[in-house]
């Protein structure tokens, strides 16, 4: 029988590796990973190759090469790092995959808007602007409530609401520093300006089979998500919401994938729900970041990445019924800037009533920085429970039993 091998796109520290790492093993798959890496720094091992992920040609190339000998059922990338090349080599290799366009529109927050809206998706009101536009102008047209955000980044990193215009211009400012700290002499960038939507956030974890979606899962995030940064922080499932506002949440997700040109492989969509019904803030064409997926299992016990592993190699799956009864994960955000020095209460914190782990993720004595510049978070609570009211309790008193030692950060004195 030919052997079943799959191209994991990948970044150096990703969350994400050691579940698709699994994943694969568990269903017989041999995985290799492409790693992002500068050029000066890739070589080519036996299960890793190192790529230049903006480099979609060469990048491309490098992978035929390595197929040539090992070929690959499919190349899936396990975060928004990779989804393009992933695209792009796939169509490039004849394997099955989203069209390069859909993978871009999935990325890019002015595209997808375009998109979205272009096929009556709800989307608020938004406009493209760039840092080098009359700031002060923009404020003055600007809808409010709204909130800033760059076209490209990931966990809420430079997503800024701003009420009036001075914070209009507060907001683009900080954006504008961010951006230039990322990317330094890179120039003017772009990035949105929308209205904000208020309402209850939920985040829709599925997959797309044939263009055909199948809901795995509906989040709720019962913390408020009002600004001015939006710190992401308990997901809960299942949803507590009402069985029509679940399906109405289903059914814009679909109608947003297909607007996008999504038709296979895992979407993970954020959306909000007012009195208007379910608007759609975004959806990539990957699975839930960070380390959340622990709080999902299939079927007997297959994990989420077992689910889109076996989808992209061809190998059916016994059932996608969500098991496990409820249960939810806390990404626990970062208090204040400084160096963490001391992690105290994990132990409590483990011992709380449906806490299943507790993860502290953030290296100890480094710098660590809150949003809206910073992109990580301290680490993860996960819980389960027999609904989700009791996940949520105690994720909260597991998250009351850590205390962070923070130690912040001091101007630098001056030896002159
Ligand atoms: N137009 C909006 N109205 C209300 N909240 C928003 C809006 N856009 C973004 N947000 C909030 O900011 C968060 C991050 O924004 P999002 O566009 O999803 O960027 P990211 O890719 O960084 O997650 C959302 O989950 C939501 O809570
Ligand atoms: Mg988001």
């Amino acid at each position: 029988m030919e052997s079943k091998r799959i191209l994991l796109l990948t970044t150096p520290n990703s969350y994400r590796d050691a579940a698709f790492l699994a994943a694969a093993a568990r269903l017989g798959v041999e995985a290799v990973r492409a790693v992002d890496m500068p050029p000066a720094l890739a070589s080519c091992g036996e299960h890793t190759l190192g790529l230049d992920f903006a480099d979609h040609d060469a990048a491309t190339a490098a992978i035929a090469r390595y197929a040539a000998a090992r070929p690959f059922r499919a190349i899936t990338a396990v975060d928004d790092s990779g989804s393009l090349l992933a695209a792009h080599a796939s169509a490039a290799l004849g394997l099955p995959h989203n069209a390069p366009a859909a993978a871009e529109a999935a990325r890019d927050k002015y595209l997808m808007r375009t998109l979205l809206a272009r096929h009556g998706v709800p989307v608020p009101e938004f406009r493209l602007c760039s840092t080098s536009d009359d700031i002060a102008a923009l404020a003055e047209h600007a809808p409010y409530p709204c909130v800033v955000k760059p076209l490209n980044l990931n966990g809420s990193r430079g997503v800024i609401r701003a009420d009036d215009p001075a914070e209009l211009v507060a907001a683009v400012a900080r954006l504008s520093a961010l951006l230039g700290a990322l990317e330094p002499g890179a120039g003017p960038r772009p990035f949105l300006v929308e209205r904000f939507i208020p309402g209850f956030e939920v985040a829709l974890e599925g997959l797309l089979d044939g263009g055909r979606l199948r809901v795995l899962a509906l989040f709720d995030k019962p913390d408020p998500l009002d600004g001015p940064f939006f710190e992401e922080t308990i997901y809960v499932t299942p949803s507590r919401l009402p069985a029509e506002a679940q399906a109405a949440i289903g059914e814009c997700a679909a109608h947003a994938a297909a607007a996008l040109g999504l038709r296979g492989g895992p979407i993970h969509a954020e959306l909000r729900v007012n009195r208007h019904g379910p608007w759609i803030v975004e959806l990539a064409g990957r699975s839930i970041g960070g380390l959340c997926s622990q709080t999902l299992r299939f079927g007997t016990d297959a994990t989420l990445e077992e689910l889109i592993v076996a989808q992209a190699c061809g190998i059916p799956v016994e059932s996608l019924g969500r098991a496990g009864g409820a249960g939810g994960v806390m990404m626990i955000p970062i208090p204040g800037a400084g160096i963490l020095r001391r992690v105290d209460g994990v132990e409590q914190a483990r011992a709380v009533a449906g806490v299943e782990d507790v993860a502290i993720t953030a290296p100890l004595n480094n710098p660590i920085v809150p949003l809206p510049e910073g992109e990580s978070y301290l680490g993860f609570i996960f819980a389960r429970g027999d609904r989700p009211a009791a996940v949520e309790r105690a994720l909260r008193e597991a998250h009351a039993q850590l205390r962070f030692h923070i130690q912040p950060n001091i101007p630098l004195l001056s030896l002159g």
